[in-house]
């Protein structure tokens, strides 16, 4: 029998092999997405996500592997998140699970409603295909998370700025708290 190696691994925190991308969000990018940006250097970097695409592009069947790592920042108070997002094809679900650091998970379905899952090492996450997904550091240190999600789900950002998530996460010294936001902040998970 002939052994190979993998064709791509976690290391030091990173995916790394071959068909593994990566891209960096920073600020300035997503200045729109927080509450205010004003005073917070527009330079600072958010989140980091690596994509390992093994198969071919947005092939229906196939699936992609990623981890994002969120920094341990706040922009005028509020937590560091990612942009989030709804899948094109809102029949695609994916999985996340936590690697290390804390943070919130937050979902929303098409109406609005938001809620969150707790995120830690060892946390595993099913997103509906019909929920958006936000991922939120609380913690002191990186929030590390991976994902599994279908080669043809695609990202709809567009949704998510035409109804922004209902809540805002907050963290002042140790306290994690939360402010509705706009009119979607509707706390109850739906039925
Ligand atoms: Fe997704």
């Amino acid at each position: 029998m002939h052994i190979i190696e993998s064709r791509a691994c976690f290391g030091q925190g990173m995916i790394q092999g071959e068909k593994v991308s990566s891209y960096q969000k920073y600020l300035k990018e997503m200045e729109g997405a927080f509450r205010s940006s004003q005073g917070t250097d527009s330079e600072t970097l958010l989140y980091t996500t690596y994509s390992y695409e093994a198969g071919e592009a947005g092939k229906a069947g196939d699936l992609y592997f990623g981890m994002t790592v969120l920094e341990p920042v706040t922009v005028n108070g509020e937590c560091c998140m990612t942009r989030g997002h709804f899948h094109l094809k809102r029949n695609c679900a994916e999985f996340y699970f936590g690697i290390s650091g804390s943070g919130l998970l937050l979902l929303m379905n098409e109406q609005g409603r938001t809620w969150a899952e707790r995120v830690e090492a060892g946390s595993v996450h099913y997103i509906d295909g019909k929920l958006a997904h936000r991922l939120v550091n609380t913690g002191n240190g990186q929030l590390k998370v991976g994902a599994c999600w279908p080669a043809d789900a695609g990202h709809d950002y567009d949704a998510i700025e035409k109804r922004a998530f209902g809540y805002r996460i907050f963290k002042n010294k140790e306290e994690i708290t939360w402010e509705e936001n706009g009119e979607n902040g509707i706390s109850d998970i739906p039925k």
